[in-house]
Parts: structure tokens; C-alpha cells; sequence
């Protein structure tokens, strides 16, 4: 197909798609009950699923198989080092072939390499890392292989469906007036693009999506609403 005069583009071929994400530590039990703590970017929420990638052979998939049930621990960028102290560790032993290549080493305490603080969750048997503003309780609904249609790739990534049954987050990213609601202006997300930290910038100007009542969106769910 031919140009058109007014587009700029160049075709490329990016070795990975990484245009930007929330950064989640997501707290799972180990074998003996310990806690886990991982950084992962790939994830999305629609209602109260939340759906997460994770390679195939990191501890905390096997961790998820095992307990299915997990903490999603949103650090805002205040967390961004405490992230980065853990980035490049596994929780797999031995550190899986190709990860070795990539620097990566074994660890099992990452919450007490990231100085993060675990808790327990209320609803489920995972922790809780008490610095992030937001934390997350989740059960395991379904899991599901990324390439199934491939023999070559089936089984190398996987998407974790997880049904959020708790939430807790910190007073100061309350919007006021509201129990149940959260203000984009003073929640600020770690966000990884292209193996980057950054942050959000301002609000670039009011939407006409947020003229829907946010009340609107809420369908059933296990999650107990606030009363404060
Ligand atoms: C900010 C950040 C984002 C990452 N995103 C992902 C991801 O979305 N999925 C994934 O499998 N690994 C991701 N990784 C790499 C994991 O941390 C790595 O797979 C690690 O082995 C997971 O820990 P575990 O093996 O102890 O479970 C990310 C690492 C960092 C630092």
C-alpha cells in the first residue's frame, strides 16, 4: 500500500513491546510459609479481575499454582528504589539458564533486600508490602498460557486471572469526601517503559469519560467498602 504524504511513521521492529505499565510487587507465600515478593509490569484491571503475565518459570508462578492467592502491591514512585534493589533476583533456585545470562541471582528474602515491611492479608494467606499506598488481596480464578496456538511458544508466558477481594490503601490518596474513591492527583504510580522508571506528569486536561458517575462502573463484588 502506498504513503500518504502526511505520515511520519517508520516501521520498526521493537524486540519487545514495552510501552509503559504500572510497577506491581506481588506478595505470595513461599513452600515453608515465608514471604515472596516480585516486580512485575505486565497487568490490567477490568471490574475486580485483575489479569497479570509472568514468565513461566518464575518462583511466583509456582508460588501462585501452589497457594492461589496473592497480594498486588502498587508502589508509588517513592518506591521506585526499593523496586530497583530487587530487580535482577529470583526467588527460583537454581536461577533458571537463561536469567543467569541476564545477571539475574538467587534470593530469598526480597522483602528484607527491597526494606520493605510484609503483613499479612485479612483475606488471604499472602503478604502485604505496608510501604506501597496500595495493596491489593487477590485469589487465583483461572491461569492461562500467552501463545497456546503455538506448540513452539505454549507454555513460556502466562496470564494469572485473579479476582480482588480486598483493598487497602493509604489515607493520603483518599479523595476527599469519598470512602470508596481514589484521587488521581495524588496517586502517583511507578511506571516502567522500555526497562525505565518514571512517573505521571500532571493532568493534561478534564475528560469527558470522567462525566460517568464512577458509582456507575461498580459491579458485584467480594470486596468490603469502607464506611470512613
Ligand atoms: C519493574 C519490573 C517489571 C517486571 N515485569 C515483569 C513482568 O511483567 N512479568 C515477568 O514475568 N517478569 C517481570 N519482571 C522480571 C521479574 O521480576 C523476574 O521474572 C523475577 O524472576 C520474578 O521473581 P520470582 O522469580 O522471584 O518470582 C520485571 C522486573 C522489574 C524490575
Amino acid at each position: 500500500m502506498q504513503q500518504t504524504t502526511d505520515d511520519h511513521s517508520v516501521e520498526i521492529s521493537p524486540a519487545i513491546l514495552y510501552f509503559g505499565t504500572p510497577v506491581v510487587l506481588v506478595g505470595t507465600r513461599n513452600e515453608d510459609g515465608s514471604p515472596h515478593l516480585a516486580p512485575i509490569s505486565s497487568v490490567f484491571w477490568l471490574g475486580h479481575r485483575a489479569v497479570i503475565g509472568l514468565g513461566g518459570n518464575t518462583h511466583t508462578l509456582a508460588n501462585l499454582r501452589r497457594e492461589r492467592a496473592c497480594v498486588l502491591n502498587l508502589p508509588s514512585v517513592e518506591q521506585a528504589d526499593a523496586v530497583d534493589r530487587i530487580a535482577r533476583t529470583t526467588g527460583a533456585s537454581p536461577v533458571p539458564e537463561r536469567k543467569v545470562g541476564w545477571g539475574y541471582r538467587h534470593e530469598r528474602d526480597k522483602f528484607g533486600l527491597a526494606g520493605l515491611t510484609p503483613a499479612p492479608g485479612r483475606s488471604v494467606d499472602a503478604p502485604r508490602a505496608l510501604e506501597c499506598p496500595v495493596q491489593m488481596e487477590a485469589e487465583v480464578a483461572a491461569f492461562h498460557s500467552l501463545a497456546a496456538d503455538d506448540p513452539e511458544r505454549r507454555g513460556h508466558v502466562w496470564t494469572v486471572e485473579l479476582e480482588v477481594v480486598r483493598v487497602h490503601v493509604a489515607e493520603e490518596i483518599r479523595l476527599p469526601g469519598h470512602a470508596n474513591r481514589i484521587d488521581p492527583d495524588r496517586w502517583r504510580p511507578l511506571i516502567m517503559s522500555f526497562q525505565q522508571f518514571y512517573g505521571l506528569g500532571p493532568q493534561v486536561r478534564p475528560s469527558r469519560l470522567a462525566g460517568i458517575e464512577e458509582e456507575l462502573y461498580r459491579t458485584p463484588s467480594r470486596v468490603p467498602s469502607s464506611v470512613g
